[in-house]
């Protein structure tokens, strides 16, 4: 039987990342410090060669932009080789290959894996079956904690730019809280500050889960369920905004949800007096007609941060490699040239 996310041992050189729960606040210093001391590196000012001779398997059975593209660069980056899929049906999943052999299969041919599944709990079946670390992509509605990495660097690095710590932090959460897997993620990595106030706002039917909540408040931070966008970011350091999750949910639900218009937009944060708040959203942004997301009229806000935190994602996911692959600061800056 697979074991659910939160199983598997701390993450480290050798181990897999599938949950945000194999995290620790030293782990997260160490991944932050990593992500500091490779910026010239993902910026291409200097070459690195520390994973010189190294093969990442990137394996991605739903779409994705930045998420695929930022692993692979990071991989590239650092001196590595990419060998990649995407999608079932280039795969021989097609073909009726279970996870369990597709993973074996690949796993012979890589050195660390990043893989991204429908299913809630796919990648740890993959990781089960692995023979190299493997890092959760996505699942589902499940996990994405590459993203809550990056969210939570980001989100660290804009409050102490305003003179702000995490710590004591009030954080709008607003969007599709559901089936947002990054909300899921986020939230809980939070739990490792102190004292955060989350104020949430969901559509009817796209509430967050209980276990998140209780996961949340019994680690004694606080939750305020919000009426609205505008509530929600009253009084906040920070929004952070999600599209709602169509391709997960059902017709019914999605009428139940009743989702049109903008989730939030710069009249709601100017009515809220929010108009310097920290904007986050892990993207993509629905930029369709009555999408229900974060409106692109908040672009020239000063607290801005969507595109801050996909220029991080690179930094992140080269730090997450080289805690992975068991590579010290030493060893990348031996490799630098
Ligand atoms: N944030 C995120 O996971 O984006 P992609 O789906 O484009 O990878």
């Amino acid at each position: 039987m697979t074991r659910t996310p939160d199983e598997f041992p701390p993450f480290g050189p050798g181990r897999h990342l599938l949950s945000v729960q194999q995290l620790d606040s030293g782990l997260l210093s160490q991944i932050f410090e990593l992500a500091e001391l490779v910026d010239p590196i993902a910026a291409g000012t200097v070459r690195c060669t520390v994973l010189d001779g190294a093969v990442l398997g990137s394996l991605f059975f739903e779409p994705s932009t930045r998420t695929r593209l930022s692993f692979e660069s990071a991989f590239l980056r650092l001196g590595g080789e990419v060998t990649t899929t995407t999608g079932f049906t280039f795969s021989s999943m097609a073909k009726g290959e279970s996870i369990h052999d597709t993973s074996r299969v690949v796993s012979g041919y890589s050195d660390v894996m990043v893989v991204r599944h429908p299913d809630k709990g796919s990648v740890a079946e993959f990781a089960e079956a692995s023979v190299v670390p493997v890092i959760n992509a996505g699942d589902g509605d499940g996990e994405h904690p590459s993203q809550a990495l990056l969210d939570l660097y980001t989100l660290t690095r804009e409050l102490e730019a305003r003179g702000k710590t995490i710590d004591g932090a009030t954080v709008a959460i607003v969007g599709d809280l559901k089936y947002g897997r990054t909300v899921h993620s986020l939230m809980k990595l939070l739990t490792l500050a102190s004292g955060i106030t989350f104020r949430l706002f969901s559509p009817p039917s796209l509430e967050l889960p209980l276990e998140i909540e209780n996961y949340v408040a019994e680690r004694g931070h606080r939750i305020i369920e919000c009426d609205s966008a505008g509530d929600a970011v009253s009084g906040a350091d920070a929004v952070y905004a999600t599209r709602v999750q169509r391709e997960r949910m059902t017709e019914e639900v999605l009428a139940t949800a009743n989702v049109s218009g903008n989730l939030l937009n710069r009249q709601i944060l100017h009515d809220a007096g929010s108009e310097d708040i920290v904007i986050m959203h892990p993207l993509p942004r629905d930029s369709r007609h009555d999408s229900f997301d974060l409106s692109a009229d908040v672009d020239d806000l000063p607290g801005l941060s969507i595109f801050h935190q996909t220029d991080n994602g690179l930094r992140i996911r080269m730090a997450i490699f080289l805690v992975a692959m068991g590579c010290s600061a030493e060893a990348v800056k031996a490799a630098t040239k």
